[in-house]
């Protein structure tokens, strides 16, 4: 059993004038161990689906479709309560900014072992003696577990925040974009900090990114999400060496390898769907170079492929369309 499946997942927002469909129809399966990046551009619903998992979703927003099985468990259909207990002990979760997750107004060792402390029988000597040692983990200085969170540096917060993720051990970390506030060289730090505490953790990690090189250092699996709907998923050597969605030849056009000969940039022309409208056909066909006219209605088939599967009518081609995609260097994955 896959520990964490999503089946056929829908969520949309209530708008003043009516609905946006965020996620539509996604299906994924987590294994034990796997970490998963979840690219795609910018509103494209990756924040919208972690959000359905976790059961933060904002008021206006709300699950209208399919089952999120955690260890066997619809927490779709779980009352807000049973999740908060879940929350940090088994699913933890690492926001797009830190500030989301850290309160203003107490000290960060004190939000550790308040975190803690919620879920497991220890003294608060114990548990402090626990946050300094996540400290050591994530390279803070354990004197620094006294002060307030606006005395940190942004990355400093988000080190705080990967050692309160990985306080209960968890068996699953969700970690929505966590670099996308620092400059680039925190950035980096805190990548290679999220590497390194990887090779020691037994769990799985779903990373959200907008950088395709970071899936290829960190993780196994990748999920390209497109307006809405994960177009390709599959083993991360697979995808990104020979993609089959039109999309995901895009994207690996569009970000220059991390070794091979430097290309001049092929960003993809155009926008992505708009979600509040009813979308007929492939999404991604008002940009797709190799559109013809059974792309532009109806539902794409689903393909599945031995890692993973994908979505595209013209999926019995897709060995030419990669060789007219005139792709990038191969990643070095
Ligand atoms: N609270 C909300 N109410 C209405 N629409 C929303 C809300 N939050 C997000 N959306 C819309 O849902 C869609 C998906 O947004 P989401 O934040 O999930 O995208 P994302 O892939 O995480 O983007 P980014 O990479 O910028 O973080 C977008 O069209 C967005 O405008
Ligand atoms: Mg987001």
């Amino acid at each position: 059993m896959a520990l964490l499946e999503l089946n056929e997942v829908s969520i949309e927002y209530k708008l003043s004038n009516g609905k946006l469909k965020a996620v539509d129809n996604v299906s994924l399966n987590v294994e034990n161990g796997d970490v998963v990046g979840l690219v795609g551009e910018s509103g494209c619903g990756k924040s919208t689906l972690i959000k359905g998992i976790i059961n933060l979703l904002p008021s206006n927003g709300k699950i209208t479709n399919g089952e999120v099985i955690f260890e066997g468990e619809d927490l779709s259909k779980l009352e807000f309560e049973k999740m908060r207990k879940k929350r940090w002990k088994e699913i933890s979760m690492i926001t797009q900014s830190a500030m989301n997750s850290l309160n203003p107004v107490y000290r960060v060792g004190n939000q550790i072992t308040e975190v803690i402390l919620e879920h497991e029988k220890m003294s608060k000597h114990d548990a402090m003696e626990k946050a300094k040692e996540l400290f050591d983990l994530v390279g803070l200085d354990r004197a620094r577990l006294e002060d307030y969170p606006h005395q940190y540096s942004g990355g400093m917060k988000q080190r705080a925040i990967i050692a309160m993720s990985l306080a209960l051990d968890p068996k699953l970390i969700i970690a929505d974009e966590p670099t996308t506030a620092l400059d680039v060289i925190v950035q980096s730090q805190i990548l290679e900090k999220i590497n390194a505490l990887l090779e020691g953790y037994s769990g799985s990690m779903i990373l959200v990114t907008h950088d395709i090189s970071v899936v290829a250092q960190t993780c196994n699996k990748v999920a390209v999400m497109y307006g809405g709907r994960i177009i390709e998923y599959g083993d991360v050597k697979q995808v990104l060496k020979k993609p089959n969605h039109p999309y995901t030849m895009g994207l690996k056009n569009a970000f220059p390898s991390l070794t091979g000969e430097k290309k001049d940039l092929i960003s993809i022309e155009g926008t992505p769907p708009d979600l509040s409208k009813k979308i007929d056909g492939c999404r991604f066909k008002d940009r797709c170079p190799f559109v013809l006219d059974k792309c532009k209605s109806g539902e794409m088939p689903f393909t599945r492929v031995e890692s993973g599967y994908y979505y595209c009518a013209r999926h019995d081609e897709i060995d030419h369309l990669r060789e007219l995609a005139d792709l990038s260097e191969t990643w070095d994955v």
